[in-house]
């Protein structure tokens, strides 16, 4: 009896697995988007040329680190690479002017946001049925940094790590906690939830610890540090391949109920910190307790409910905009998947799509 629902319980966990990654695979975005976008980027790159005749705008978030969806937004950023800077709030400025003179861009300058950007958006066309959604920033270097860590960590284990991470994606967004503004987790809070749950709490780990590796050869200080953050990581992924492996063969379908669990029942989240640099962190070491005195009467928004160290600017908490109540609704939402996964339905393609209702 035992063995048999040992081997159902297998049956289950492999259909599942393969249900979970044709799920995905249908919500990537299609070539034709991608072209799209890439011409959107070119284009923009060659207006804001006109101002900033030494500058590049680079793509970072979902569409350069592999977990972009169909019709997820364009993050970009604009780099100057050397002469007389105008100031981030005078190009968001000139920028927003320029672009509305130039392009069909429904456009809004934000010149005076803790971080100045611009934000662009295209009304739906046959060939992008759902338009386009933008955000240019300026010398966001350290976005682009863990943009790259992101995709390294994808290119180790691209089913396993991708397919957890967009269905992460895609049913926090579905079940409404995906929403800094109103107090849930943001897509990249998401994101290194899951590392850290592939790189700390898995044993034995499904990642390496790529800020951890031993470099492969001396590196000075300059090299490793941008405005005071060390944002070194092993990013010869090629090269890791031949080094090192994962002993976890665990399935993605028992990853991801694993992976609900731990985060519905085991993290402290009262007291813990979950970091991928370093694992499992407390708050008081990084003097992040809730300060639940200063917060005022009113503001449901004390900073440190929930708390995930950004890899590089540690001492930034990515989860920052969580609230109590938002903090309450994701764990319900991660008690409430966990409960569908680890039932029996008859059938996998049941279980999900009840999951992402
Ligand atoms: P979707 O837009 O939902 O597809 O997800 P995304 O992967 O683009 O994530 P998101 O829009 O949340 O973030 C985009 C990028 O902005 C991330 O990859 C980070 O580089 C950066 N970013 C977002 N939020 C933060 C934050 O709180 N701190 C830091 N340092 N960077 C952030
Ligand atoms: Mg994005």
């Amino acid at each position: 009896n035992h063995q048999a629902h040992y081997i159902s319980r297998q049956r289950f966990s492999a259909e599942l697995s393969k249900c979970l990654f044709d799920f995905v695979i249908q919500l990537l975005p299609t070539p034709e988007e991608l072209a799209v976008k890439e011409d959107v980027r070119k284009l923009l790159e060659r207006l804001i040329r006109t101002i900033e005749p030494n500058s590049r705008l680079l793509s970072f978030g979902s569409t350069a680190n592999g977990f972009s969806l169909r019709n997820s937004d364009m993050d970009l950023c604009c780099l100057i690479d050397s002469g007389e800077r105008l100031s981030a709030t005078d190009l968001v400025t000139m920028l927003g002017d320029l672009l509305n003179r130039e392009t069909k861009f429904h456009v809004k300058p934000l010149p005076h946001a803790r971080i100045p950007i611009v934000k662009l958006s295209l009304d739906p066309s046959p060939g992008l049925p759902l338009g386009i959604a933008c955000d240019i920033g300026f010398e966001n270097r350290l976005a682009l940094e863990n943009t790259r860590l992101l995709m390294c960590y994808a290119m180790i284990d691209p089913t396993r790590v991708r397919t957890m991470v967009l269905f992460l994606k895609v049913w926090s967004k579905r079940r409404k906690i995906n929403s800094p503004y109103k107090g849930t987790l943001s897509s990249y809070g998401y994101v290194l939830l899951v590392i850290y749950f592939l790189v700390h709490v898995k044993n034995p780990p499904v990642l390496p610890n790529l800020q951890m590796l031993p470099p492969l050869r001396p590196i000075s200080e300059e090299d490793t540090h941008l405005n005071g953050h060390n944002i070194w990581f092993f990013d010869d992924i090629e090269l890791l391949s031949t080094r090192w492996h994962s002993e976890n063969t665990e399935s993605i379908a028992e990853l991801l109920t694993d992976f609900f669990r731990y985060f519905s029942k085991e993290f402290l989240y009262n007291t813990g910190v979950a970091s991928i640099r370093e694992g499992l962190l407390t708050k008081e070491s990084k003097g992040w307790q809730n300060d639940l005195s200063s917060a005022g009467y009113n503001d449901s928004r004390e900073r440190n409910r929930f708390c995930i160290e950004d890899p590089f600017e540690v001492d930034f908490n990515v989860s920052r905009c969580v609230t109590r109540d938002g903090l309450y609704t994701i764990r319900g939402e991660f008690m409430r998947a966990g409960r569908i996964l680890a039932g029996r339905p008859e059938r996998a393609l049941l279980a999900l799509s009840q999951l992402c209702e």
